[in-house]
């Protein structure tokens, strides 16, 4: 390598330091929870994707140990070689049945599944309507596909309605509408009642990330498509958030389609089968997500949600609107939500400042995010703490 090349790279590094934008990486020494062990100390823990506060629960771990324990540490194989294991088609005909699809197929990640869904399905004659706030995932998904790409404001039925349009002027053969059932870094969730109307209007079909929405959105948590009482045509999401929090990624669609993507899906064809301690973990957090206990999961989730909204607004904090667990801080300068998150971690609260290119320029933020295994006394101590530190640096 040249010189120049490693010159380049350090000034860009240099530059990305200079604007605030370094994305530093805490290490964690315990499990995935409310409290967590970071620099020697117990600090509380409001950022995992950790919904219903599965992550770090004695069940999911003994369930991915017995899964290993039975199928080993892994196939090393792709499915269709040698690494199709029948805990991985009991955790696909799990995963259909509690989200009501006909089929589903698995993947390394959800990152995967976006990546793999659109190219195998779409074609140049045809057109995927995107929402601008969708996952870097989606974005790149059908960036890989040849279909017509046409793009709505975030939630802007007046310009998804536009480009349906335009899409169908243009003649497309089928119209996708893609969008997060709620955005990653906002908390919105998608207005998929009118998403449907629009879909019908135009004939147009309907693809859904779910992966902040399964497991406690919606009935059952089945995500954000039952939370608004509509049907969908493919549904993305993921095993590394409210599922247990481990990792890997699915589809749910019709079993046409599901047997199509295991034909010619890239990240499917070309990637290891998922792991069985995960199939293990995934099919226990599933079994609590959609019983009793989930519902249980659910109010506790959506009330230290509610609480936390509550206080921080009264506080005097930004907060952007909403009913989700993701609650993220408003504070547009990069470097102000990065000392706000250092003062935060001396005060005893693990949380991080998000700025660009994870959100737009200006809009850097603290993304907190309630779990079910918070307890009141671990959110009113963090809104403490939020506005101790808040004052020290004039936020509030
Ligand atoms: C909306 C959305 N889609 C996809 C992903 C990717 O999920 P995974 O970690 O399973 O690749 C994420 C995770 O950041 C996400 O927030």
């Amino acid at each position: 390598m040249t010189s120049t090349f490693h010159d380049r790279i350090a000034a860009e590094l240099t530059d990305i330091e200079a604007q605030g934008l370094t994305k530093p990486e805490r290490v964690i020494a315990s499990r995935q929870g409310p409290v967590i062990q970071v620099g020697g100390r117990d600090v509380l823990n409001f950022c995992a994707n950790n919904y219903l506060g599965l992550a770090g629960d004695q069940r999911i771990v003994d369930a991915a140990n017995a899964a290993s324990e039975a199928r080993g540490a892994g196939t090393a194989s792709v499915r269709f070689i040698c690494g199709t294991l029948d805990i991985h088609k009991e955790l696909e005909r799990s995963l259909a049945d509690y989200l009501g699809f006909e089929d589903s197929i698995l993947f390394a990640a959800a990152f995967d599944a976006n990546g793999g869904l659109f190219e195998p399905l779409f074609g140049a004659e045809d057109a995927i309507v995107s929402d601008s706030l969708n996952h870097a995932s989606i974005i790149d998904g059908v960036r890989l596909c040849k279909a017509k790409r046409y793009r709505f404001a975030t939630s802007d039925m007046d310009d998804l309605e536009t480009q349906l349009k335009a899409a169908r002027a243009d003649g497309a053969r089928e119209i996708v509408i893609a969008t997060d059932g709620a955005f990653s870094m906002d908390g919105y969730i998608a207005k998929l009642k009118d998403i449907r109307a629009l879909a019908d209007r135009y004939q147009a079909l309907i693809m859904v990330d779910d992966c902040h929405a399964t497991g406690f959105l919606g009935p059952q948590g089945k995500g954000s498509y039952a939370h608004h009482g509509v049907e969908i045509d493919f549904l993305t999401g993921t095993f590394g958030k409210a599922l247990g929090g481990a990792m890997g990624g699915f589809i749910c669609a019709t079993a046409p389609v599901v047997q199509l993507l295991k034909q010619r899906a890239r990240p499917y064809l070309f990637s290891n089968a998922l792991a069985p301690s995960i199939c293990g973990a995934s099919l226990e957090a599933i079994r609590i997500a959609r019983g009793s206990e989930g519902d249980t999961l659910r109010t506790q989730l959506f009330a230290n949600a509610a609480r936390y909204r509550s206080a921080m607004t009264e506080a005097g904090f930004n907060l952007l609107p909403g009913e989700h667990p993701i609650i993220p801080v408003m504070l547009g300068d990069a470097r102000l939500a990065q000392d706000l998150a250092a003062r935060m971690l001396e005060l005893g609260v693990y949380v991080i400042g998000f700025s660009f290119p994870v959100v737009p320029r200006g809009a850097a933020r603290i993304r907190t995010q309630m779990s079910a295994a918070h307890t009141f006394e671990h959110i009113d101590a963090a809104v403490a703490a939020f506005t101790t530190a808040g004052k020290e640096l004039g936020v509030i």
